[in-house]
């Protein structure tokens, strides 16, 4: 699989390629298979369309890996915290009792996402990876005692420094995640990646604290439970910084499209990135993907974007986005 091979260091010409959020509403099968589930938690947790949404742009693009299809925040839902998506809006996450949420274990159809990967491991081609993932506790933390409302970084940080459990609920979330990257490792992902999406709101004094102790206990979890065990972690606008503090764990890096890769020419850890998905959306990407293959011809690396692909991007971008990448021979 070259996704792992790039992640075991090896310097391939033409670089693997997925995209984030590469199963979603930029592909007119996605928004079809959505109909048939108007709430999204539902979807995430039915085992067949799971396996549909997955598989959907393996079979559309033929990338390198498949993604299996969940959320991050299905975690908060089986913690007891119920969550809603809006259209247009996003999560809403209702208030919680927390002195329950803290002490009651995770619902077992958390189940579902494990059974999936086990049936989308069984329908894909053995040359492509199936990446499994989690969010990161200051990023599920921040939806969950926000209830999905947050309309600034600061106040973000003020609330989560004055919110009375909030590191018992940090704790709580790193052994939860830490599980639940095992169990999806266990069922067959081949990588799980780490989403620390809101990484950029954390002041560098509280960056130890709530960004790098908590992914350093989940990443030596996983390696103790999985020994070998691929795993890429992503913190949005934060890829100089995470590599700083955790690249002695054998990692691979997602970078953002915030971060120039120049600033990183002197790490030899394998990167990921950093495609700006507005530029995908746009169509003027073609220099900056012959950048970033400039970039990365000698050194391991998986071509992706910086973030999540916008819904609006159309399906012709995408695929001029692979040929670019895959004209590299
Ligand atoms: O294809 C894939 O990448 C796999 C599936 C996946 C989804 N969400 C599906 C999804 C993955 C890996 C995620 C991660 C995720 N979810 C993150 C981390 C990555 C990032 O973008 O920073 C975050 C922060 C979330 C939380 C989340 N989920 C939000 C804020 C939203 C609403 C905004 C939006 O994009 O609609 C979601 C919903 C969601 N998750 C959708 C999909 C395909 C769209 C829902 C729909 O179909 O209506």
């Amino acid at each position: 699989m070259k996704i792992l091979r790039a992640l075991n260091g090896h310097i391939e010409i033409q670089k693997p390629i997925w995209i984030m959020r590469q199963a979603g509403r930029y592909l007119p099968e996605y928004r079809a298979l959505r109909k048939k589930s108007p709430n999204f938690m539902d979807f995430c947790l039915n085992p067949e369309m799971v396996v549909e949404a997955t598989l959907q742009p393996i079979v559309q693009f033929d990338f390198d890996a498949a993604i299996i299809f969940s959320d991050i925040l299905v975690i908060p839902h089986f913690l007891g915290q119920s969550v809603h998506f809006k259209e247009g809006v996003g999560p809403i996450l209702e208030r919680a009792n927390w002195q329950e949420l803290l002490q009651t274990p995770t619902q077992e159809d958390i189940h579902i996402t494990y059974e999936s990967i086990k049936n989308v491991r069984r329908e894909l081609d053995s040359q492509k990876a199936l990446i499994g993932f989690v969010g990161c506790p200051w990023t599920i933390a921040s939806y969950m005692i926000s209830e999905g409302k947050t309309n600034s970084f600061e106040g973000l940080v003020t609330h989560a420094k004055t919110w009375p459990l909030f590191n018992k609920l940090m704790d709580k979330l790193t052994t939860v995640i830490s599980d639940h990257a095992v169990r999806q490792l266990k069922s067959g992902a081949n990588v799980v990646q780490l989403f620390e999406s809101w990484a950029s709101a954390v002041p560098a004094e509280l960056q130890q604290m709530w960004l790098f102790e908590p992914a350093e206990k989940i990443i030596r979890q996983i390696q103790k439970q999985v020994p070998g065990a691929n795993v890429i972690y992503y913190g949005k606008g934060i890829a100089g910084q995470a590599i700083k503090n955790l690249q002695h764990l054998g990692v691979g890096f997602g970078v953002s499209q915030d971060t120039k890769l120049s600033s990183l020419k002197d790490t030899s850890v394998c990167l990921q990135g950093n495609l700006d998905p507005q530029k995908l959306l746009d169509g003027n990407f073609r220099g900056d993907v012959l950048n970033i293959l400039e970039f990365s011809k000698d050194r391991p690396f998986i071509v992706n974007l910086g973030h999540g692909i916008l819904p609006e991007t159309p399906v012709s971008h995408v695929e001029e986005f692979i040929d670019l990448v895959r004209s590299r021979q």
